[in-house]
Parts: C-alpha cells; structure tokens; sequence
C-alpha cells in the first residue's frame, strides 16, 4: 500500500530508490495491489530500445473499463464519476454517476458492436468537450476497439490527414459545438474532411447544438435514437496487456504528425498512480482538468486516471473568457474544486485580465494547482501561486508528452518543496539523464544538457502508428538505449530539474548554448509585457543573434518602444548576461501558437530568418492572421 500514496518528501525518496533498483518489483505490487486483472502476468516487463519494443505485464488479460467502472459499482455507485459544466453557465451541471456512467458506455459500446465494429478497429472520435466524448472513448475500450481522438478544433484538413492515416473506417462526431458566443458547425467540417477519407464507411452523430445539417445516406446515423435502443449492460472485451488502446497525434514540427499508439495495462496502471500522488487525489475530492480531452492530458488526467481511481473528473466545455474572464474561478467557488490543473498560456492569458475576476470568488476549496503544457515562466508562476492559490496551495509543475503518456516530472504536493519554473524530480519509476552533444551522459548537479530516459516505464507510447522506423529514429537513434525526449533541462544543486525548452529551438551564440525559456522568463518580468518568445538569426559575428517577438500588457500600451527595449534587455543582462541580450525586439499583437497553446518558435524562427517562402505544416496553428501580420511587421 505505502508505495502507492506518498506523504513526505522522505518517504519519496524511499519510494523512488526502492523503483530504480527493481523497477519490475515495483510496478508489480502496484499492479497486484490496485487494480482488477482477468488474470495476471507472465512477466513484468521485457525491453529493447535498439528495436524499439517494450512490453509491461505481458500475459496479463483485463479491460481498462472494468477497472475504471465496473469495479467501482459496489462502493461509488452513486458517487459523480464526470461532472459536466456546460459552456453556457444557464445550462445545468450534470452530475454523472458511476452507475449512470457505465450503463452510457455500456450501451454506446452495444451501438458500436451491432454496427459492426471489433476489437482492433480505429474509431476516430471528433467530439467537443461533452460528456459523449469520455463515454465515446470508453465505449470504444470496452470492445476493444482502438479510439483516435481528434480535437474538434483542429481543420477538416488536419482531421482528415489523421483520420487516413490511422485507416480509420468509423468516426463519431457532433452537429455542432459551443465555443463561448460562437457554435462551431463542426459537422460541416466533418463533411468536407470526409471528402478526402474514402475508407471511412460510418459517421455517427451527436446532438449537441441542433445546427441544421446535412445527413449523409448510408454514412451518417443519428446516435441517440441508437443508444436508446440499446441493451444498458454489455460484457467487456478481454484485452491482452499489450493490446493498443489508442492512438493519438502528436505534431512533429516537420513530416506528417505522428500516431503515438498508447497500450492497455502499462498505461492504465502508470496514469492511475500518477494521477493519485501528484494531485494527492483523496476520496472526496473535486478534481478538474481544463485541458482538452483531444490531448494526451485529457486522455490520461480528465479520463482515465481519474477513473481509475473512482475519482469525480470535472469535464468543462467552454473557454476562460465566458462569459468573462471570472469563468474558471466561477466554477472552482461552484463545485468546491479541490485540485486544478491547466496551462501556462491560460495562466497567462487570465494574468493579463483585471484581477478582480479572481478575487471575486471563493478559491479556498483548491488543495493542489498543476500546469502542464510548456514551461511556465517564473511570473505567471507567482501570479498562480499568489492569486489562485493565496500562497496555499502548492504548484505541480508537471513535464510530460503525448509519447510519456503520463507525468514524469513533478513535485509530490505537499512533499517536494517547489521552486517557480521547476518541474523539480523525478516520479519513481523514472529514470532521467542528461546528455551531452557527444552521447555522454553529463552526472553530478548544476549541469544542463540533453533530456533523456534511460529505462522503460509503464505508459510509454510503443510505436508510431504504422511507422514503427520513424519511432526508432524520432526517440533512440540520438543516444544509445535511451529515449530522447527532445527538450533541454538543467539539474540543479539539490537535483532538480528544470526543462529550458525543446533542443530545436535551443540558440547558439557566441559558442554558448541558450535554451529559450529562461530568456523569456527574464523578458516577462519586465511589467508591461504579457508573453514573448525568442529565436535566433544568423549573425556574421556571434554565429546567432537573438530576435524577441514580444505582446504588452495594458500597461505596456502606449509606452515608447525604444525605452521598453533598454529596459527588457537591461532586465535580461541582470537575470542571464550580457550574451543573451537581444539584438532585435519586434511588438506584435500576438504570437502564433499550435491550437493546444504552444508558441510555434519555428514559424518565427523562419520570419526572423527572412525565409518565410515555406513556412512547413500549419495545421496545427491556431491563429494564422497573427502570423501575417508579424510577417508584415518583421525587422529585417
Ligand atoms: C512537450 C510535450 C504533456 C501534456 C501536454 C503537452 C513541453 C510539457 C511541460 C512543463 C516545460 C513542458 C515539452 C514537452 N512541456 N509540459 N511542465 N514544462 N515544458 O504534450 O503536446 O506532447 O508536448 O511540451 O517541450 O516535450 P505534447
């Protein structure tokens, strides 16, 4: 039991030695002990990264389902699985139980089945944030069919790339979705993606905004009437550990995306244990995830965690801004939220707006805040701590990928000691290094390099979707026998980590390496500036010079540019040095960003660069009027 739930900070470093010298001894008593097995394994784990293959559990037989409902029916059947708060603050919470929640996915998985739909077969899910989603998904793991969700913000182009190549033949998708003040006729998207996907045979459809639109004979069906149809029970498909359970994209900067297929019981027991010691999930709590569940955060901290551990999992569908900027804060005093989590580009956004949205509402429920997303800069840091969290509430600060499946750094709430801008250690299980360019791994404390992973742990993504070769190369080809996560990170005195960025976008000038997040960090203590990102020009001396894209805050509007920029590279000379000073600051009105809230440094590395003639995949980028008018007002 003890390794399962830790309490101080002495007892993780117990936990964690105990996971680093028999990792196989230690997910084996937290799979035994936790969760519910149609039979248990042959062996724990077998690996081999030069392949790459990794199994956990192999032998085992279970359905996920069955460990997030089925199992939770003696003791919480009454207890709200999802709680569902509506875009619209006039339309009514549900509370969804875990009865009524497996009864919903038992009779969606009923519908799926008698339309022809087996264990193996993709099934994209193109649904807004509603409950249909998480019952959508479930559905699809009771019988063992594999779910690709698709946020329902991305294109029909984007849709339609992932949806071809992951051969999907079925998609679930909606009439429309609520946005704030907008409805999305996200069908109509569905209809022009679908021109381009001659496998997919059937497109089911939920009722969410009654947007009138076009049913397509013999493709598209009505859900509802189905489900009401439908037998309320319906007997799980036993799975095998290493059955896919899904696949989700993830978006190289440059190729196609890639299909990170996730399996069944590593995962499941990874995210679970996860879930219950970084959010230090107890019983009654209210846990709520803004994320979206078309992210891996969704997948793994609104559902499947969640569930797993019999927890309540608010579901919001809406955004932060509606109907003003209190919403968030509206629905923590609501529903007495005892755990928050979200990202850094909404902390931002909301630390921009007046703070009387904040302090308007009751936030004394909050126990635990998380971010998650990109590095989260040391302002927006104390904004959270300070004005949602009154200095009370420590702040997890969680690194992982669509490829980790779960957390793999964070500070244990009320155990790690935090530091603004430090994801801090290790979860136990996980074992970290830090590389050189030459593929030495840098040991000792105050170092920086190459972030690297350098021994399986349960919820690892196993392959690329159909590009087994391409997941090879993208994460063990750069250091032998391990996975190589693609960002930079610093190890600090006490052994804490900090990621600096993604090495793509780490900036060499004058021979030293520069990772972009502490720069930024530095740029968005100045008072007027509300985000910014770096990237590099070629420069005849220093090889790199650094260009700064950077918006203002109100109180930055209005302020004479030039002095700004004294004062912003000022404030960097005295966080950083002189060397990282920027050479070229433009102000813009916005940054381009994926639609999950990542800046795209890429796109404005290229316009810093002039070389803007193709700009790579945009599919992904949420705000493409904003590229243009940086472009327009570049410093060449
Ligand atoms: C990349 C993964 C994992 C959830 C959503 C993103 C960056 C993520 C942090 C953090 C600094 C972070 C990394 C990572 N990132 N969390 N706490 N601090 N950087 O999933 O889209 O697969 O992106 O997001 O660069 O590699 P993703």
């Amino acid at each position: 039991m003890s390794n399962y739930h830790i309490k101080h900070l002495e007892e993780y470093w117990q936990v964690y030695r105990k996971s680093v010298r028999n990792p196989e001894n230690f997910w084996e008593e937290i799979a035994e002990e936790h969760f519910l097995w149609r039979k248990k394994w042959d062996k724990v784990l077998s690996w081999d990264f030069s392949k790459p293959e990794v199994k956990w559990f192999e032998g085992a037989k279970l359905n996920i389902t069955e460990n997030c409902l089925d199992r939770h029916l003696a003791t919480r059947a009454d207890k709200t699985a999802i709680l569902f708060e509506p875009n619209n603050p006039d339309e009514e919470s549900q509370h969804i139980t875990y009865r009524e929640l497996h009864e919903r996915v038992s009779r969606f998985a009923n519908v799926l089945k008698s339309q022809g739909i087996d264990k193996g077969d993709r099934v994209c899910v193109y649904l807004p944030m509603i409950p249909e989603l998480a019952v959508a998904i479930l559905a699809c793991a009771r019988i063992g069919a594999i779910h690709s969700v698709v946020f329902a913000g991305f294109s029909s182009t984007a849709l339609a790339t992932r949806i071809n190549d992951c051969d999907c033949e079925t998609i679930i998708c909606s009439d429309g979705s609520y946005r704030g003040k907008k409805t999305i006729d996200l069908k109509s998207i569905v209809d022009e993606a679908l021109e381009s996907c001659p496998g997919i045979k059937k497109s089911f459809v939920v009722k969410r905004t009654h947007t009138d639109v076009v049913m397509k004979e013999g493709r598209d069906i009505w859900l509802q009437p189905l489900l009401d149809n439908a037998s309320p029970t319906c007997k799980a498909t036993v799975m095998d550990a290493e059955d896919p359970l899904f696949v989700l994209y993830t978006s190289g900067s440059t190729g196609k995306p890639k299909g990170m297929v996730h399996t069944t019981a590593g995962y499941m027991v990874y995210t679970a244990y996860s879930f219950k010691n970084v959010f230090q999930y107890r019983e009654n709590d209210i846990y709520w995830c803004t994320a979206d569940i078309g992210w891996i955060t969704g997948h793994s901290y609104i559902v499947y965690g969640p569930l797993a551990n019999g927890a309540t999992s608010v579901m919001f569908e809406g955004v932060p801004s509606y109907p003003d900027y209190g919403r968030f804060w509206e629905i923590v005093e609501k529903h007495k939220v005892t755990q928050f989590y979200t990202a850094p580009t909404a902390i931002r956004a909301l630390a921009k707006e007046n703070i009387s949205y904040v302090d308007k509402y009751d936030l004394s429920s909050l126990k635990v805040l998380g971010t998650v997303g990109e590095p989260i800069n040391e302002e927006a840091w104390h904004w959270y701590n300070d004005n949602v969290g009154k200095k009370n509430s420590p702040i997890a600060d969680t690194w992982f990928q669509t490829e980790t499946g779960g957390i793999m750094i964070s500070p244990i709430p009320y155990s790690t000691p935090t530091i603004p801008t430090y994801a801090t250690l290790p979860l136990p299980g996980i074992q970290l290094a830090l590389m050189d360019e030459n593929g030495k791994e840098i040991k000792g404390n105050q170092v920086e390099g190459r972030l690297t992973i350098k021994y399986p742990w349960p919820s690892m993504a196993r392959s690329i979707y159909g590009d087994h070769e391409r997941y090879k190369n993208t994460y063990f080809n750069s250091f032998e026998n391990m996975y190589f996560t693609g960002d930079g990170a610093l190890r600090d005195a006490v052994g804490y980590y900090r990621i600096t960025g993604r090495v793509d976008d780490v900036i060499i000038i004058s021979g030293h390496n520069l990772g972009t997040a502490p720069i930024e960090d530095a740029i968005n203590e100045h008072p007027a500036v509300a985000e910014s990102a770096i990237v590099g020009f070629p420069h005849d001396i220093k090889g790199n010079a650094l260009y700064g894209y950077i918006t203002l805050k109100e109180a930055g509007e209005g302020r004479d540019h030039d002095n700004l920029r004294k004062e912003i590279n000022q404030l960097i000379a005295d966080r950083i040095g002189a060397i990282a000073k920027l050479d070229k600051i433009q102000f813009t009105q916005g940054l381009p960003k994926t639609r999950s809230g990542k800046i795209m440094r890429r796109i404005l590395r290229k316009i810093a660069c002039n070389d803007t003639s193709n700009l790579g995949d945009i599919s992904t980028l949420l705000n493409p009027e904003v590229v243009k008018d940086v472009m327009a007002k570049a410093i060449i």
